[in-house]
C-alpha cells in the first residue's frame, strides 16, 4: 500500500509544481529534441508547464502529491472535443515559439501535429502529463497519481490513453493496464509509444 497521499491541484502550488516538472522533463528524449536547446531550456519547461497546470484548471482533473513532489495532469473528452477557431495558430505559437526557439520550432510543431494525429477519436480520459521530482522518483509517486485517477475511470468505465516519451516508463504504464497500440517516429528524433487502456470491471 503506498503512503503517498494524491490530492487535487489548487492554483498555488502550479509554482512549486511548474518547478517539479521543468526538473523531472530536463532528461527527456522528446522535449530535448523539441525545445531550445540554449540556456533558455529550464525557463522554456518551465513556462511551458505552469500554462498547462493553468489552461487544465477548469477540467477538475489535475492531482498532485500533498508533498508537492509530483503531478499528473489529465483532460477529459469533452476538452479534447473543443473546437479550435481560425486564429488558434496565432495566438499558440508565441509560447511555442519560445519552448522551441526559431531553430527548433518546426521540430515542436512537428511533435504537437504527430501526437494530435495519432490521437484515438473515440472519448477517453488522456494523460497529457506526469511528472516527478527527481529526488523522488522509483518511491511510488507516479503509480498513486495514475492508480487515484484510474479507480474514477474504471467506475465511470471510461477508458485512457497516453503517449509514452521514454522507454523507461512504459513497463509502469502496463503495469496500470495500459497496452502499446501504436509508435510516433519523430524525424530524425525518438520514438513516442501511443498507449491505450480500456476500463477495468469492479471486482466487488
Ligand atoms: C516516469 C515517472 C513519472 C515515473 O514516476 P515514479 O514515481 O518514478 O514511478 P513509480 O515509482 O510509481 O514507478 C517506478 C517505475 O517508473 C518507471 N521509471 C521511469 N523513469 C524512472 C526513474 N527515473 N526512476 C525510477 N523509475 C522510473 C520504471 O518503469 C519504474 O519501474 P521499475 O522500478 O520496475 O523500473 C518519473 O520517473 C518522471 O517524472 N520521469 C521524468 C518525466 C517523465 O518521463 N514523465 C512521463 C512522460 S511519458
Amino acid at each position: 500500500m503506498s503512503s503517498v497521499e494524491v490530492r487535487e491541484l489548487r492554483r498555488e502550488d502550479i509554482p512549486r509544481l511548474s518547478e517539479v516538472l521543468a526538473q523531472a522533463f530536463n532528461t527527456d528524449p522528446v522535449l530535448d529534441w523539441a525545445m531550445r536547446p540554449d540556456g533558455g531550456r529550464m525557463g522554456a519547461l518551465r513556462d511551458m508547464f505552469r500554462r498547462g497546470m493553468l489552461g487544465a484548471l477548469r477540467y477538475g482533473e489535475e492531482t498532485t502529491t500533498k508533498d508537492l513532489n509530483a503531478c499528473a495532469i489529465w483532460a477529459p473528452p469533452e476538452a479534447l472535443n473543443e473546437p479550435h477557431g481560425p486564429l488558434d495558430p496565432i495566438f499558440r505559437l508565441p509560447p511555442i515559439f519560445g519552448y522551441s526557439g526559431l531553430g527548433r520550432l518546426r521540430r515542436m510543431m512537428t511533435f504537437f501535429d504527430a501526437c494530435e494525429a495519432k490521437r484515438p477519436r473515440v472519448p477517453h480520459q488522456y494523460l497529457d502529463f506526469i511528472g516527478v521530482h527527481p529526488s523522488k522518483q522509483g518511491q511510488g509517486y507516479a503509480s498513486a497519481l495514475i492508480c487515484h485517477t484510474l479507480r474514477s475511470l474504471d467506475a465511470e468505465g471510461t477508458p485512457a490513453y497516453l503517449e509514452s516519451s521514454n522507454p523507461r516508463n512504459n513497463p509502469l504504464y502496463q503495469r496500470h493496464g495500459f497496452e502499446i497500440t501504436d509508435e510516433i517516429h519523430l524525424p530524425d528524433g525518438p520514438t513516442l509509444w501511443c498507449m491505450w487502456r480500456d476500463p477495468k470491471p469492479r471486482s466487488t
